[in-house]
């Protein structure tokens, strides 16, 4: 009875759905938030960006960057929590189909560069984790005046992923794998490309996707062990300063595509950092 009257009195105050914050969910939030902003960097492409591409303050998450290619222009919806221009309207189920399998609610399929080849390999628990996070994001209200056009028919990716486990907590190679593969999708642009938009796994740490801005064209360096054409003789501090720092070996300071990370992934946690190093390093050379 004292406690349910204790209960009472803190649903007026508003203590208890804090106190329901606080609890397993809190963990599980805390690793979709840095899923989602650090490691995977879902706002590198549907953030709101202004002239020379830089982030519009309080438009985080709410779309509207356009890429093109050869065979298409995408351009990236608004993922906030509004309910009318954003996915606020999407139950959780939907959201998690949306990221890991490539669909929409209306059964329409999700095409490049949305790397859903990639998050189909992300594990349950970081999914529901990620879902987390995206209701907490703020709803911005921005209607994305374009849609995507590409010039050829988009697959399905494989249909519905079942369901995928954690990597081994105690691999290194492994979870780098997942992370530089899956979640921080390093190998979308780092590997051979087979066209419309979907890398080579077979070519992964190959010279790769070509990506033009205010910047120019770059093409994505070759970040396999090969000694010459590769990264084979850089120094663990010279990669790490590449990946978050933005800087090659040479202090040569890279293209957007990896500076403009660089501030983000330095959040990364050294354990996962270290893995990605480890994975990269178990790379078979690529000779191009
Ligand atoms: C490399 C760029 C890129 C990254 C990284 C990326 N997305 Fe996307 N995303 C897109 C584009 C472009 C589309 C739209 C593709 C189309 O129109 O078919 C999209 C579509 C979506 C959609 C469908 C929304 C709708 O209204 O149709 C969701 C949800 C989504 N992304 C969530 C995420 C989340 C969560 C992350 C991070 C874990 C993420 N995306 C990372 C580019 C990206
Ligand atoms: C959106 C595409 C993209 C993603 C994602 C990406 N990179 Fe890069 N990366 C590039 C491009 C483009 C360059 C070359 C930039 C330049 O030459 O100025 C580059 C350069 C590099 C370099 C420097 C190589 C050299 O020879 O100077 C390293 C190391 C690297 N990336 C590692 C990574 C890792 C590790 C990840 C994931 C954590 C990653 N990249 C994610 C596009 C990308």
């Amino acid at each position: 009875m004292r406690s349910l009257r204790w209960a009472v009195a803190l649903l007026c105050l508003g203590v208890a759905p804090a106190l329901a914050q606080a609890g397993p969910d809190a963990a599980l939030l805390e690793r979709g938030r840095y899923l989602g902003e650090v490691v995977a960097a879902c706002g590198a492409c549907h953030d709101r960006f202004g002239p020379g591409l830089r982030p519009i303050p309080g438009m985080a998450l709410a779309g509207g960057r356009v890429f093109e290619e050869r065979g298409f222009r995408a351009v990236a919806p608004n993922i906030t929590q509004d309910r009318e221009t954003g996915i606020g309207a999407w139950t959780d189920a939907q959201i998690a189909a949306a990221i890991r399998e490539g669909r929409r609610p209306d059964g329409s399929l999700i095409g490049p560069p949305m790397p859903v080849e990639s998050y189909r390999g992300i594990s349950d628990r970081d999914l529901a984790a990620l879902v987390a996070w995206l209701r907490t994001v703020p709803p911005v209200r921005h209607a994305v005046p374009d849609r995507s056009t590409y010039a050829f028919p988009l697959v399905a990716h494989g249909g519905p992923v079942a369901t995928v486990p954690e990597p081994p907590a105690n691999d290194p190679v492994e979870r780098g794998r997942y992370i530089a593969v899956n979640l921080a999708h390093c190998m979308d642009c780092h590997s051979a490309q087979l066209g419309e938009g979907r890398a080579d796994p077979n070519g992964r740490g190959a010279r790769g996707l070509v990506i033009e801005g205010p910047w120019g064209a770059v093409q994505a360096a070759n970040i396999s062990p090969h000694p010459t054409e590769g990264i084979g003789r850089w120094t663990d501090a010279q990669i790490l300063a590449a990946i978050t720092g933005g800087v090659s070996a040479n202090g040569r300071p890279l293209a957007p595509p990896m500076a403009a990370r660089g501030p983000v992934w330095a959040r990364m946690e050294p354990a996962d950092l270290r893995a990605i190093l480890a994975y990269l390093r178990s790379l078979p050379p690529q000779e191009r």
